[in-house]
């Protein structure tokens, strides 16, 4: 037997190796339906309520969390995973969540779908601040 694999043996090789790289290409571009969710499976601190001004959003990209706040100080959050193909958002133009990779635009103050090809509005999660800090967490 020669050290070198035969080319029957060398195509099997990469095929096991092509499968699972298509495969992943799938799933990133698989349409919505499972449920996007931000990384917060517990409410946790996710920065100072100071930086979230009245009428502004904040995006906490390493949370996967938009934070707004309305003129009436009201807080609301949403997952910034986006609900076509679960890309996470990460770009906040004023109060506009723009995803990179299909350009779906969603209103952070609302969740609402702006521009598609996203349908379905983000998925919205618990905040509320607490001694000065903006504490985030699964919905309710
Ligand atoms: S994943 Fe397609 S627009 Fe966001």
């Amino acid at each position: 037997m020669s050290a070198r694999p035969s080319p029957s043996r060398r195509t099997v090789l990469r095929g096991v190796v092509a499968v699972p790289a298509a495969g992943l290409g799938l799933a990133a571009c698989a349409p919505s339906g499972g449920g996007p969710a931000s990384t917060l499976t517990a409410p946790a601190d996710i920065g100072a309520a100071s930086e979230v001004a009245k009428g502004g959003a904040k995006l906490y990209r390493e949370h996967n969390v938009v934070v707004s706040r309305d003129e009436n100080g009201t807080l609301k959050a949403y997952s910034t995973v986006c609900t076509h193909a679960q890309c996470a958002i990460n770009k906040l133009e004023g109060t506009t969540l723009i995803c990179p990779c299909h350009g779906s635009r969603f209103d952070a103050v609302t969740g609402e779908v702006v521009q598609a090809p996203a349908t379905e509005p983000l998925a919205e999660l618990s905040v509320k601040a607490a001694d000065g800090r903006i504490v985030a967490g699964p919905a309710a």
